[in-house]
Order: C-alpha cells, then structure tokens, then sequence
C-alpha cells in the first residue's frame, strides 16, 4: 500500500546541497520512499496523511550503543555530580551484572530500550557487546543483538575482565581467538576500546587485525579520557569509525581528514561524565564526515534520546542545527557504511520521522520536549503521537 504524506512544512532529505524542502510530499511505497517533490505536483496514492505543516526528516541512525547489559549505574552517576571523575573500571560492576543475568533479562532490557529509542525517532541502531568478556557471555551478548538489529558489533576487547588482571596477553589472545570464533559468525564489525586503563595501540592493532580476518568490519573507541593513539589506528585501519574523539590533537584532525573514517561524537558522555566536548567544528571545518550517536549505556551515557544529543551538539558543540540533523542521520548512516538510510532520496529505506513542530531547529530549540509525534520504519508506521486535531 502507498501513502502521500502531504503539506509538509519542512522535508529534510539529505540530498546532497539541498535546502530542507518547503511546502513538500513524499510517497511511500513497498517499504521504500518512491517519490519526493512538491506537494502540487505529489501524485495519487492508496493512503492520504496530511503532516499539517510539520517538518518530517530521515529517521535517525544511532551508531553507537551497547545495549546487551543487566543492572544500572546511578549511583555511580550521582557520585560523578558529586565530584568523582570517570573511569573505565566502572564497566566492570556491569559485567558482573550481565554474568549473573538471564538472556531472558539481557533480552529484556535490550528490547525495552530499542523500542524506547523507536518511540524517539532511531529507526537504525548498531548494538555491541562487552559487557560478558566471556567466550559464553560475549556469543550470548551478539547472538541477543541480533534479535534487535543486524548491526552488531563485537566488543569482546572492552576491558580486561577481573580474572585476567595482570594477564592482558592472555584477554587478548582469548579475543583474538576462541572469542573472536564463537562470535564472528554473528557480527558484522569488531571494536576496541583503545585508551589507557583498556587497550594499548598494539593490542588494538592485534584486535582489529584479527577480527578484520575473521571477517568483520573495524570501528574503535578512540581519545575519550585522553590524548592517545587510538585516531591515528583507525586510519591506519580504515576503520568505518573513530568513536568519542573527546581528545584530538592537530595530527589527529589532519589523519581524520585525510581518510575516509568518520568521527562518531556522543554528547551524551560528556554531559554524564562532566568532560570536554569534542572540537566538532574543527572536524567539520577540516572535512571530516562528523556523526552524533547516543552511546546509549548504563556507565557513561544512559539516554536513548538522540533529539537530545542533538540539542547538545548544538549548544555545546557549536554545530548549526542542519548538521546537527545531518550527523544525526547522513552521518551514523555512514558510520555504518549504509546508503539505504540517514537520507530520503527516492529508493531510500521509507524511515521518517514527523516532528511536532514546524522546523528541525525545534529539536534543539525545545529541548526535552518529546516532539516526535510519528515515525516510519521501512513504511510502518511504528509509533504515533500525533493528537486527534494536531
Ligand atoms: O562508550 N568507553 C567505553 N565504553 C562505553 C562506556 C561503558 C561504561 O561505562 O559502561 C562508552 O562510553
Ligand atoms: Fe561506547
């Protein structure tokens, strides 16, 4: 069945070097948006929705989250606003959580925050895992991802897990190896945590290489507590991702820019963490495709709210609201390596979302207001909020 949305006050598209189109229709059909143009010239279809002069945009594309975890982490939160900083060892209590859980809990857990993060406009979601660092919990922690999405990724070098303190050859060979087997069928990237207190570039390098054999595609998390070289090994790698870059030396920026690895930003953590925001308007104004995703997770960054990631892009990273909403869809989409989502060009995934307000700047404008009042997946309509009069 096909659907005109019409009377749209604002269509974002993502085409490249397009305004947001005014006074615009798109039709859906077959999963897919079949036509975009001006609502005068929109032609018939099986279904009439009148958007009422809201603006609908690309469903949102999170390219970072980990949502295969038991437990949560509040208390450790509200010691950090008390003065505490962060540190990596705060993932190991939800380690200990995710051992003890059932995959009945793991699942859900998982499927209450995927539909928390659909309710809110992520209509694509990559999930890792890390929070089992067992050759038993890291399979389970891919194979339960894969109930929710299929861009699934193995994290198996997260941290050391406690029965390897001292013995961080023998975690990166159990990663490298029998890990790596039991999940890479289920997978399609690896990551690393490369930073101090996790994983040094050599090891990094060993991870990312073995898993790159075993066929997965590499993304890392990079430069989140500090300085380091983790940027400088994503390039090396073409990683599709370099995530956090919280901390970027010139030498940094210049490698980003020069490669074809996109700088994934997650606000969320610095505004959890009391950190430095990343220097996003460097990256943008050196060429680098910039992404924003929700990092969704129960240490550093438990939201599932991009529009909120997006206020926070713009307000304290100096992104104009267009990029915000651009890195927000076009970027996580190609944090992914995806070309059917983060646009609505004709042939695109039909993943839309229609906002309660007239103009994207609204996500920031107002923000923690919930102003997804619809959204489309492959068609679907799969949440609705929209009031009898609206
Ligand atoms: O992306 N940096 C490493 N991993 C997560 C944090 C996980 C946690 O604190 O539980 C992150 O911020
Ligand atoms: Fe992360």
């Amino acid at each position: 069945m096909s659907t005109l949305i019409t009377n749209i006050g604002e269509l974002i598209t993502n085409e490249a070097g397009t305004e947001p189109r005014r006074d615009a229709a798109l039709v859906l059909d077959d999963g897919a948006v079949a036509w975009v143009g001006p609502a005068a010239s929109a032609p018939a279809a099986d279904e009439v929705v009148d958007a009422d002069g809201r603006a609908m945009l690309p469903g949102f594309v999170d390219s970072h989250a980990h949502l295969v975890f038991a437990g949560e982490r509040g208390a450790e939160f509200a010691a950090r606003m008390a003065g505490l900083p962060y540190s990596a060892g705060g993932i190991r209590s939800t380690v200990a959580a995710t051992r003890q859980a059932s995959d009945a809990e793991l699942l859900a857990n998982l499927r209450r925050l995927a539909a928390e993060m659909l309710a809110q406009g992520i209509t694509t979601f990559e999930c890792k895992s890390g929070y089992g660092l067992t050759v038993e919990d890291e399979a389970r922690s891919v194979e339960l991802a894969a109930e929710a999405t299929q861009e699934i990724t193995y994290l198996g070098a997260h941290v050391v897990p406690p029965e390897f303190q001292g013995n961080t050859e023998g975690y990166v060979d159990l990663v490298c190896g029998p890990m790596l087997d039991a999940c890479a069928p289920h997978a399609k990237w690896v990551d690393v945590f490369c930073e101090r207190g996790a994983f040094s570039a050599d090891e990094a390098r060993a991870v990312l290489a073995a898993g790159r054999a075993a066929g997965l595609r590499p993304r890392i998390h990079a430069n989140q507590l500090g300085y380091g070289p983790g940027i400088q090994v994503a390039v090396e790698f073409g990683a599709a991702s370099a995530d956090h870059c919280t901390f970027l030396s010139g030498a940094d920026i210049d490698a980003l820019a020069s490669s074809s690895t996109v700088a994934t930003l997650l606000p969320g953590v610095e505004f959890s963490t009391r950190q430095p925001y990343p220097d996003a308007r460097r990256l943008i104004d050196a060429g680098v495709t910039v992404a924003i995703a929700t990092d969704c997770n129960p240490g550093s960054s438990f939201t599932s709210s991009m529009s909120f990631c997006v206020a926070l892009a713009v307000r304290d990273m100096h992104l104009t609201t267009a990029e915000a909403v651009r890195a927000a869809t076009a970027g996580g989409a190609a944090a992914l390596g995806r070309n059917d989502v983060g646009h609505l060009r004709e042939g695109a995934r039909a993943d839309v979302i229609m906002l309660d307000a007239p103009s994207h700047s609204y996500l920031a404008y107002r923000p923690g207001v919930p102003l997804i009042a619809a959204v489309w997946r492959a068609g679907q309509l799969a949440a609705d909020r929209r009031g009898p009069s609206a």
